[in-house]
């Protein structure tokens, strides 16, 4: 059997704390273990199609298992079968795969290490189509990777958001007002649900669970009756009011995911004004989630996937993305889980969770 000498890895779609420390613990055992070569791709998919790479070596990956982001950079727009082009003033989309291809023989690359989440899946799904070689890595603050029970990067972002909704708790004491915190998450409620327990939210809106603006207001009201006279709305950037729909930021050309979420919180705001003149304020989180040292949780994961990803590399285990099921690190065939999202189940113990401590979920209690 021909021995793997030299792979490529690349990041894609939004950046999270954990994708330096999964980049070392590639390169870590494939040049320490097995002797292969590793060539880093500049931004995601824009490096293949433009063939800008650096080589990876155990000098370049020391010391940023702690750092945020990723040296190799990354990018959420380009899909190399439906790259946006100027042309004439007019954007027109084309598919450089075959430039893609053409890249990766040049290098001399024996398979590809894409970390990314669902755009870079589907992706990586149509690159193995074409005979490439593929093991995946899942991260994504979201953590909506069908296959998996944790993607990494899911971790640090909760932690940030915990600690803002911690920070926030003051204020809307002090003042007496209703405050929400926006966080992302898209069409998944992990982040917010995950968040909103752990920073002992009042009240948090899912996608999973289309709200009720009554019962929200409900909510905030029965606070009052008690003697609490502030509440903390967590929203998922995602949540939308029963028979309604989300609120759209704007629209990403090219881009595998193309729309982008954000300002269901001024909605509400405006909503428990309106209806029971609770005066209320909004902090949307955004790409702070993203950003910061991973934490210890996202080291460990992100390390072992790694190194997982390498030993599947070796074993000529291609077209597999590595998993956490329960305590394990497994492999799950690409196909099976490209194209997919993992929302929470409505039966889940985390919904359970929240309903048995009283936290309102935007529904009847
Ligand atoms: O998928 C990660 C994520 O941060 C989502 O939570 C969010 O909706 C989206 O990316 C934001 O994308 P961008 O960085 O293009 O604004």
């Amino acid at each position: 059997m021909k021995k793997i000498r030299r792979i490529g890895i690349l990041t894609a779609g939004g950046d999270c704390p954990g994708l330096n420390a999964v980049i070392r613990a590639v390169a870590k055992t494939a040049i320490n273990d097995y002797d292969i070569d590793v060539v880093g791709f500049l931004d995601g998919y824009q490096g293949m199609v433009e063939n800008k790479f650096i080589n990876i070596t155990s000098d370049v990956v020391s010391g940023i298992l702690t750092r945020g982001g990723t040296i190799l950079g990354t990018n959420n727009r380009i899909d190399p079968f439906r790259v946006p082009m100027l042309e004439n003033g007019k954007t027109i989309y084309r598919d450089l795969s075959d430039q893609v291809l053409n890249n990766i023989d040049k290098l001399g690359l024996d398979v590809l290490v894409s970390i990314g989440g669902d755009g870079t899946l589907t992706v990586s799904g149509k690159m193995i189509a074409r005979g490439v070689n593929i093991i995946s890595i899942p991260k994504t603050i979201d953590n909506d990777l069908f296959g998996t029970d944790l993607t990494f990067g899911f971790d640090s972002a909760m932690a940030t958001a915990t600690e803002a909704i911690d920070k926030i708790h003051t204020t809307a004491q002090s003042h007496h007002r209703a405050m929400i915190v926006e966080v992302m998450g898209r069409t998944a409620g992990w982040l917010a649900l995950g968040s909103g327990i752990a920073g002992g939210g009042d009240i948090t809106l899912i996608p999973e669970i289309p709200f009720d603006i009554e019962y929200v207001c409900e909510a905030i009201k029965e606070r009052t009756y008690a003697g609490k006279y502030f509440s903390i709305l967590v929203v998922g950037e995602g949540a939308k009011p029963k028979g309604g729909d989300v609120v759209v930021q704007r629209t990403v050309a090219g881009s595998a995911e193309a729309t982008r979420l954000g300002g269901v919180g001024n909605v509400i705001a405006e909503m428990i004004e309106d209806k029971i003149q609770v005066e209320t304020r909004v902090t949307v989180l955004g790409h702070l989630v993203r950003g910061g040292i991973p934490t210890p949780t996202d080291r460990l994961l992100a390390t072992r996937y790694g190194v997982e990803a390498v030993k599947l590399v070796a074993r000529r285990e291609f077209g597999k993305m590595v998993a956490l099921k329960g305590q394990d690190i497994i492999s799950v065939p690409i196909e099976d889980v490209a194209g997919k999202t993992r929302i929470i189940p409505l039966d889940s113990s985390w919904i359970n969770t929240a309903k048995s401590i009283g936290m309102c979920l935007g529904d009847k209690m």
